[in-house]
C-alpha cells in the first residue's frame, strides 16, 4: 500500500535551504510534438529538447564544478542579470579549465540550462515564458501537463527527479515567506508575475509532489475576443455590456477554469470611469481599467497560524470605505452575506464570481455559505436577501470540447412562495457536433422583450440598444413564433 511512495524522495527542509541547489536535469525527455509551442516568445528554448548523453554528462560536470566554486549566499543577494553574468563568466572559467569541447551555440545553451536550475524554476523555465498556456500541472518529476486553447496536453518537461522539483518547489513558496514539507504539505503561493502556485507534497501527494500553476494573463480576454471565440453572440455582448453599465448587481456562476473571472473583468470593462471601485480577491487577478479603484486582497495566515484576513474581513472593511461598486473576485463562503447586503444598501452594479453549474445552483450556493455563516436566518429571509439583492446570473462554461461559452444570463425576478423566481434572457443551446467533434450550437434569447432591468437600462439611456439586442437574438420556429425559453 505504502509501495507507490517513493520514500526519501522529500526531505523537510527549512526555507534557506531553498537555494541549495537541484541536480541538473539529467534525463533526455522526449520531446512531443503536441508540446511544442505554436509561437514560443524569443526567450523561451524548446521545453522538451533531446540533448545527448554526452551533454548531459558535460552539464553534470560544469554544474558539480560551479556549485564548488560559487558562493550562493552572495548570489542570491544580486538581481537576476547580475547573477547570469556571475555564472556565466564562472561557466565559461569551468569550460576552459576542463578542455571541455562545445560549439557556441551548444555552450549558450548549456548556460541557460543551469541558469534555470540554479536561478529560476528550472525545467519549467520555458513553459512560465509561453504565453499561450493558460495552466502548468507538475504530477511529479516526470510527468508534465499544461492547458494550452482549452486543451490539456502532455509535455516532454521532467525533473531530475523528486527532489529537484520539491527544490523548485520550496524556492516558488518562499519567496512569499512560506515553507513545504512534510510538516505542512499544502501550500498556495504566487509568483513574481502574479501567477498563482499550489503545492501539495508527498506524503499527501503519493507520486512526488504536486505543482500546479494557474498562469496570470497579461491581457485579459475582452468581451471582443470572447466574441470572436464564439463564446458570447454580438448580441450577447452587448446585453452583458449594458448589464455592466446600467448597474445591475451580477454574480458569474461557473465551474473552475470556466471563465467566471475573465467575464468578470471584462464586465467590469463597461463601468464609467467616474465611478469609485473596490475590488476584493484572494489573489489579485482582475486588471480593472478605471482610473478610481482601490485594490485589496486577502491573507493567509503566516506559519504560526495568525494574521490571517479573510474575505470577510475585506467585504466589511470595503463598505467602510465609501466604495460605488464592490467587485469581490471569487464568493466562497461567509462574506456571500456583506455583499448581499452591500448591494442590498446602494452599492448596486456589485460584482462577484461564484462556483457552480448553473444559475438555479448558484442560488442555492448562495443560501448554503451565508447558512453556513452562522447567521442564524430562516431560510425565506435568506432567500428573500439574495432575490432582493442579485439581478443578473452570468453562466460560464467550459465544454467538453475545450471551449467556453456564457451559457446563462438570467434575471432573478423575486421570490413566489418559498421559491426564488429566474427568468432567463439568453440561452446556449448545442444543435451537434461537427467533423472535428467540436461543439455547434446557438445562443437565443427566451423571448423576452422586456426584462426585468428595463427601468435600470432606460434610466441609463440603454432601453433600445437592449431591446434591439434582444429582438435580434430571437430564434423562431417553423410557423414564425419565438422559441422560448427552454
Ligand atoms: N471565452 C474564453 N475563451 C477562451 N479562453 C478563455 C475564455 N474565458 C477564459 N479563458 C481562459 O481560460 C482560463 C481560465 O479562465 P478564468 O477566467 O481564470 O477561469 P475561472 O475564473 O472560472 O477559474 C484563462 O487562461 C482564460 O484566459
Ligand atoms: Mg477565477
Amino acid at each position: 500500500m505504502f509501495g507507490r511512495r517513493s520514500s526519501g524522495d522529500v526531505k523537510g527542509r527549512p526555507a534557506a535551504a531553498a537555494a541549495a541547489m537541484p541536480p541538473p536535469s539529467s534525463t533526455a525527455p522526449e520531446p512531443r510534438a503536441a508540446a511544442r509551442p505554436a509561437a514560443a516568445p524569443a526567450r523561451a528554448p524548446e521545453p522538451a529538447r533531446r540533448h545527448s548523453e554526452e551533454y548531459y554528462d558535460v552539464k553534470t560536470t560544469v554544474f558539480n564544478a560551479l556549485i564548488d566554486t560559487i558562493d550562493l549566499t552572495q548570489l542570491a543577494k544580486l538581481d537576476g542579470q547580475a547573477a547570469r553574468e556571475e555564472i556565466r563568466d564562472i561557466v565559461g572559467e569551468i569550460i576552459q579549465v576542463k578542455n571541455v569541447v562545445m560549439s557556441i551555440s551548444e555552450q549558450e545553451e548549456l548556460l541557460e540550462d543551469i541558469c534555470n536550475d540554479v536561478l529560476g524554476y528550472g525545467p519549467l523555465e520555458p513553459l512560465l515564458a509561453r504565453d499561450d498556456i493558460a495552466d502548468i500541472m507538475v504530477n511529479g518529476a516526470s510527468t508534465t501537463y499544461i492547458e494550452v486553447a482549452g486543451k490539456m496536453q502532455q509535455t516532454g518537461v521532467h525533473f531530475a527527479d523528486n527532489q529537484q522539483l520539491m527544490n523548485i518547489c520550496q524556492r516558488i513558496v518562499s519567496q512569499v515567506g512560506r515553507r513545504v514539507d512534510e510538516a505542512s504539505p499544502i501550500c498556495d503561493a504566487r509568483l513574481p508575475d502574479g501567477s498563482r502556485v499550489n503545492v501539495i507534497a508527498p506524503p499527501l501527494a503519493l507520486d512526488g509532489p504536486a505543482l500546479t500553476i494557474r498562469k496570470f494573463k497579461k491581457d485579459r480576454l475582452t468581451l471582443d475576443q470572447l466574441q470572436r471565440y464564439g463564446s458570447i453572440t454580438a448580441q450577447a455582448k452587448t446585453i452583458l455590456e449594458i448589464i455592466g453599465r446600467v448597474r445591475c448587481n451580477v454574480l458569474i456562476s461557473g465551474g473552475t477554469g470556466s471563465g467566471k473571472t475573465t467575464l468578470l473583468n471584462c464586465l467590469t470593462g463597461c463601468i464609467d470611469h467616474d465611478e469609485r471601485i473596490i475590488t476584493c480577491e484572494d489573489s489579485a487577478e482582475l486588471q480593472l481599467q478605471q482610473p478610481h479603484v482601490v485594490r485589496l486582497e486577502s491573507r493567509p495566515p503566516n506559519l504560526e497560524g495568525e494574521g490571517e484576513i479573510t474575505m470577510r474581513d475585506l467585504v466589511k472593511n470595503c463598505l467602510r470605505m465609501r466604495p460605488e461598486r464592490i467587485i469581490v473576485g471569487e464568493v466562497r463562503g461567509p462574506e456571500a452575506f456583506d455583499l448581499l447586503q452591500a448591494m442590498n444598501t446602494g452599492h448596486d452594479g456589485s460584482m462577484g464570481t461564484l462556483h457552480a453549474n448553473s444559475p438555479r445552483e448558484a442560488i442555492s450556493r448562495l443560501e448554503s455559505m451565508i447558512m453556513m455563516g452562522g447567521y442564524n436566518l430562516p431560510i425565506r429571509t435568506i432567500r428573500e436577501m439574495v432575490s432582493g439583492s442579485i439581478d443578473i446570473i452570468i453562466q460560464a462554461s467550459r465544454m467538453r470540447d475545450g471551449s467556453r461559452r456564457v451559457t446563462h444570463i438570467t434575471e432573478v425576478l423575486g421570490m413566489e412562495g418559498d421559491t426564488v423566481t429566474l427568468q432567463n434572457l439568453i440561452v446556449y443551446e448545442i444543435t451537434g457536433d461537427d467533423a472535428n467533434g467540436r461543439i455547434l450550437g446557438r445562443h437565443r434569447s427566451t423571448g423576452i422583450a422586456r426584462p426585468a432591468f428595463y427601468e435600470r437600462a432606460e434610466y441609463y439611456k440603454e432601453q433600445h440598444r437592449l431591446t434591439e439586442a434582444l429582438a435580434a437574438a430571437e430564434v423562431t420556429d417553423s410557423t414564425g413564433n419565438p422559441l422560448g425559453d427552454v
